[in-house]
């Protein structure tokens, strides 16, 4: 007889490989794609997605990372800030700088600052498998490169890959796209918008500050380390239920100092900006996902645009994206208008008022009116009109 504990060994294993099997079958009837296309003739594009936290940047991040052209990253700054988490957000900006432009040249030794020495896996890259680009050829043969890969399969399938695929794969893409959250101003990144050997594009996206405090009030522990680092030694004067607004000073402030700069950049570094509003973004997720591709240079392919309008009405991706439909996820950036009371929305405002008004968010000066949903609190003007038309 075999041993119990055998036995459920073998079961294991034989889910395992049914798992396994499972998977092969449901990808591998498109053997053409497997192949690794040819040195891509388009110039290389380095784009940035500038944001902040709980402002829809993983969304964005991933209508830039399902693109075939697109090899992307989420935060990979997030090494340097976890290394050194007693410092603050204006010492670690050049290391950030630094590694940003490394990455955009698939130079991935810059990592070894920050990781442990030894062996090491792709899947010690922080979120790397929100990354198609590392599930697909030729990090990973077993996804296909067209096709829109679950992150929970690839989680599975491929985290065993060494860490000198990331490079590899990175060298085949014509687009090399990176979301940020810990950037606070423009000038740390004068000297790679003049870089000769990048071709840098930013997509600047903001949200509604209300809206980002609602939202960073319910994942505070999840932002804890990243909040210290943000408010640094000034967090020590500060009275606990104080700190949330000190950090969201921080941000507007440095949102409105991003924008700002831009106006004063020459023109042909001007055109290397561009501004999304998360909320203009929801309400026309196909419009605003086209502005973006064609301002990078992307071709909006047909199935990327059924995938776009699928998951924004809650069919496919789950989690990682609205997993709502559209009038809900509308529904759901306005949440703080009836979740969040009038009295921490005063002092919100109060603190992130400059920025509201340049970025088109209309302040509420009473409970009722926050209530009151016919109210239209996005200004209909558009920011990025604005960035371009002067001079
Ligand atoms: C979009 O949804 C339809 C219906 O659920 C599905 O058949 C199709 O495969 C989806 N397309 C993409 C690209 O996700
Ligand atoms: C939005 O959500 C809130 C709270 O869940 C609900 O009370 C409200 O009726 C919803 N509004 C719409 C237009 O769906
Ligand atoms: C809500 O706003 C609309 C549009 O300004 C206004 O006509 C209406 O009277 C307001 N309702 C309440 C209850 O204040």
């Amino acid at each position: 007889m075999i041993p119990l504990r055998r036995m459920k060994f073998l079961l294991f294993l034989a889910s395992q490989m049914a798992i396994f099997i499972l998977f092969i079958l449901v990808y591998s009837h498109n053997d053409n794609s497997l192949q690794v296309k040819e040195e891509p003739k388009s110039p290389h594009m380095h784009v940035l997605v500038l944001s902040s936290w709980r402002s829809g940047s993983s969304f964005v991040g991933q209508l830039f990372g399902q693109h075939p052209d697109v090899f992307y990253l989420m935060e990979p700054a997030w090494h340097v800030w976890m290394t050194f988490t007693q410092s603050t957000a204006q010492r670690l900006h050049m290391a950030v700088r630094d590694l940003i432009r490394a990455v955009f040249l698939c130079d991935m030794s810059v990592f070894d600052a920050y990781m442990n020495p030894g062996p090491r896996k792709q899947s010690s890259l922080f979120q790397w498998d929100g990354s198609r680009a590392l599930c697909s050829p030729p990090a990973c043969n077993l996804f296909p490169r067209d096709k829109i890969i679950p992150q929970a399969h690839c989680r599975i399938l491929c985290h065993k890959q060494p860490f000198k695929v990331v490079e590899e794969a990175c060298r085949t893409y014509s687009h090399v796209v990176l979301k940020e959250v810990r950037f606070f101003n423009l000038q740390v990144l004068y000297p790679l918008l003049r870089d000769p050997s990048l071709n840098l594009h930013i997509v600047h996206l903001v949200r509604d500050p209300r809206a980002v405090f609602r939202s960073r009030e319910r994942t505070t522990n999840e932002l804890e380390i990243d909040s210290h680092i943000v408010m640094g030694q000034h967090r020590q004067k500060l009275k606990k239920e104080d700190q949330p607004y000190y950090a969201m000073q921080v941000i507007c402030q440095s949102q409105l100092e991003i924008f700002k700069a831009v106006q004063s950049l020459p023109k042909a570094l001007r055109q290397r900006y561009l501004l999304v509003r998360y909320e203009d973004l929801v309400r026309d997720p196909l419009g605003q996902t086209a502005r973006m591709y064609e301002y990078v240079g992307l071709k909006f392919l047909p199935r990327l645009q059924t995938w776009v309008h699928n998951i924004t009405r809650g069919k496919g991706m789950g989690k990682h994206a609205f997993h709502t439909n559209a009038r809900n996820a509308l529904n759901v950036s306005q949440a703080w208008r009836w979740s969040l009371p009038y009295k921490k929305v005063f002092r919100l405002q109060k603190v992130c008022r400059n920025t509201m008004n340049l970025l088109g968010y209309h302040l509420v000066t009473s409970d009722q009116e926050q209530k009151n949903l016919s109210l239209d609190l996005l200004s209909t003007w558009s920011p990025y009109e604005l960035v371009y038309q002067e001079g």
